[in-house]
């Protein structure tokens, strides 16, 4: 949430800047902003909308200046406005600031602020931090110490970039509990919440772990722990490429990510024997084991958790992360928390693994960012090789942790079985030629406003999965449940012409899940069958190839995703970008 970009460098920097806030804007897109340093004062331009649009209005690209901060809003305190995008400015002016996160404390700060003579121009909890900078800069003229001393009095999370009227030859960062990194440039070095904003200059990236601040000049980095410590951490080369954030030509990001999958899922299954087995062997040995996430990286987990039961016998749950804290009691120094997350900074994730830590538990990841925090933080963490994931809507990254989490299931089982996702690249390539008549069935459905998704036993995260993505991309409204549940009352809403998608692929339930297909028939329903058998019961039928078992989830969702897409393209809505939402959850 919120993207910060900042670089120090012999040259301009402001068309560098707008550059990298186009490669976070998916972490907010609300507002954005560019501040930058010469002549002895920060110069600022920001507007509301999408960066394209600021940019064709306010010309942020021709502010001069060769160290500069910028930032892409997704909005927490204040309205969006223009006043209350980044950067927020100090004053005096003499200090500008982008943030990233929430400042709990900052009604009290802001009415000590008030009184010791501070006017304020936005609402926003950010602007407190310029101000209270900027004190502590006129009494030491230190950018870090400053900085460190004035981010001792937040509470809160935080990840900033500060720029100081004087100093046109430093940005200061600081984190707790949001990401920073800084790129290692020739020349040139970068501070940014995600290396998607810097890496078309470099590849070499330095993490700032938890309450660490760092200076950066266009060649030196100097970083310090929240007491002012210094640390010395060597830069790690990034795999990204930039050829992995480009859309290609594909209309938008999220239609390119669901058109990699069989590339995606062959990746996500290279991964290191030794510690896939070490990974298992963890889950063997605990007392208690949660599997947790949030939105579609818990519908993996659900997955996960089904084989666990099922087929090893191992008893264990998947509770969203948002709600973990609620098993506290069952937590102990012989628990495992298993997380799953695409970006490994979604703070509910983070604040479940870190709650579950201090009870003792061992926590274990499969995430898709190296570097994030979840990663660094977790015990072992095994990672999913689908490239960075650009589109709001997580595609790429749900199938690649359904193939690392059933590889962890197999070892669990002692089953070693590859060839299985050879087979899986296949029949991906060719339910991704199911694309034309799920347009079809975009045009026949495009004026209903509700839809129900339903399976049954592993299927039924699928359906979740399918509602989830329709109603982010498409702004519809979804239901995902098991089948069984239909009766229970959801039943009541179904009418004429209602589109119900069900999956049911051959297998232990498809016979009780056509039983359901039936009752909804005899009330009217229009069925969308996922399946790799025609019954005759469906309306219209979806043909997914059929895999092993383990691996059906991955054929299924394929063409929901696509009917979400299509949703939202036939109904005018950014697909990329969905109202109100952003990639990178890192607040609570
Ligand atoms: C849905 C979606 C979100 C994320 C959720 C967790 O398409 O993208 O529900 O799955 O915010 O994000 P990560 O996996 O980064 O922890």
């Amino acid at each position: 949430m919120c993207g910060i970009v900042g670089c120090v460098s012999d040259e301009p920097v402001a068309g560098t800047l707008v550059d990298g806030l186009r490669r976070v804007e998916y972490r907010g897109y609300d507002s954005a902003g560019v501040a930058t340093v010469s002549g002895g004062r920060i110069h600022v331009r920001k507007g509301v909308g999408r960066i394209s649009d600021i940019e064709a209005k306010k010309k942020l690209t021709e502010l001069k200046g060769t160290t500069g901060i910028a930032h892409t809003r997704w909005a927490t305190h204040g309205g969006v406005s223009e006043r209350n995008a980044h950067p927020q400015t100090s004053c005096g002016d003499s200090v500008a600031v982008v943030h990233n996160g929430i400042i709990e404390n900052y009604v009290s700060l802001k009415r000590g602020l008030v009184a010791r003579g501070h006017e304020f121009r936005s609402e926003t909890d950010t602007e407190v931090i310029a101000h209270l900078i900027e004190e502590e800069y006129l009494r030491s003229k230190e950018p870090l110490r400053a900085t460190l001393a004035a981010t001792k009095k937040l509470s809160g999370q935080f990840a900033i970039g500060v720029v100081f009227s004087d100093r046109p030859d430093v940005i200061v960062g600081a984190r707790r509990d949001a990401p920073l990194i800084v790129g290692v440039g020739d020349g040139k070095t970068f501070l940014a919440s995600d290396v998607l904003a810097f890496i078309e200059h470099t590849d070499r990236s330095v993490f700032l772990d938890n309450q660490e601040a760092v200076e950066i000049t266009k060649d030196s980095v100097k970083m310090v722990t929240a007491n002012g410590r210094e640390v010395v951490r060597r830069p790690t080369q990034v795999a990204w490429e930039l050829a992995d954030i480009s859309k290609s030509d594909y209309a938008h990001y999220t239609l390119k990510e669901i058109n990699e999958q069989a590339r995606t899922v062959a990746g996500a299954a290279v991964q290191e024997p030794g510690r896939v087995a070490a990974f298992a062997k963890a889950l063997v040995g605990a007392s208690s084991i949660f599997i947790t996430g949030s939105g579609t990286s818990y519908h993996a987990g659900l997955l996960m958790k089904s084989r666990l039961n099922q087929e090893a016998g191992i008893r264990c749950d998947a509770i969203v992360s948002g709600e973990l804290r609620e098993h506290d009691g069952l937590l102990g120094d012989k628990s495992v928390v298993v997380a799953l997350s695409q970006s490994g900074e979604t703070a509910d994730v983070l604040e479940a693994v870190r709650g579950a830590k201090r009870r003792g538990a061992k926590v274990l990841s499969v995430v898709n960012a190296a570097g994030s925090t979840l990663a660094r933080e977790s015990e072992l963490a095994l990672l999913l090789n689908c490239g960075p994931e650009v589109g709001v809507a997580a595609t790429k990254s749900f199938t690649a942790q359904v193939v690392v989490a059933n590889m962890v299931v197999d070892a669990v089982l002692g089953k070693r079985r590859a060839d299985g996702v050879a087979q899986l690249s296949k029949a991906v390539a060719e339910v991704l030629k199911t694309d034309p008549l799920v347009k079809k069935l975009v045009q026949k459905y495009r004026d209903r406003s509700d839809f129900y998704f339903v399976a049954r036993g592993y299927q039924s995260p699928v359906a979740l999965e399918g509602a989830l993505k329709l109603k982010e991309l498409s702004y519809l409204h979804a239901e995902g449940m098991p089948a069984s549940e239909l009766k229970h009352g959801t039943l009541a809403l179904i009418e004429k012409g209602t589109p119900v998608v069900m999956i049911n692929p051959t297998g232990p339930n498809h016979a009780d899940s056509l039983s359901s297909a039936e009752e909804l028939r005899a009330r009217g329903a229009d069925l969308i069958g996922v399946s790799d058998e025609e019954d005759g019961v469906y309306r219209h039928l979806i043909r997914v190839p059929k895999v092993e078992d383990r691996f059906m989830p991955v054929v299924e969702v394929i063409p929901l995703q696509l009917l979400a897409y299509h949703f939202a393209v036939a109904r005018n809505r950014d697909p990329d970008y969905p109202r109100n939402l952003a990639k990178s959850v890192t607040v609570k």
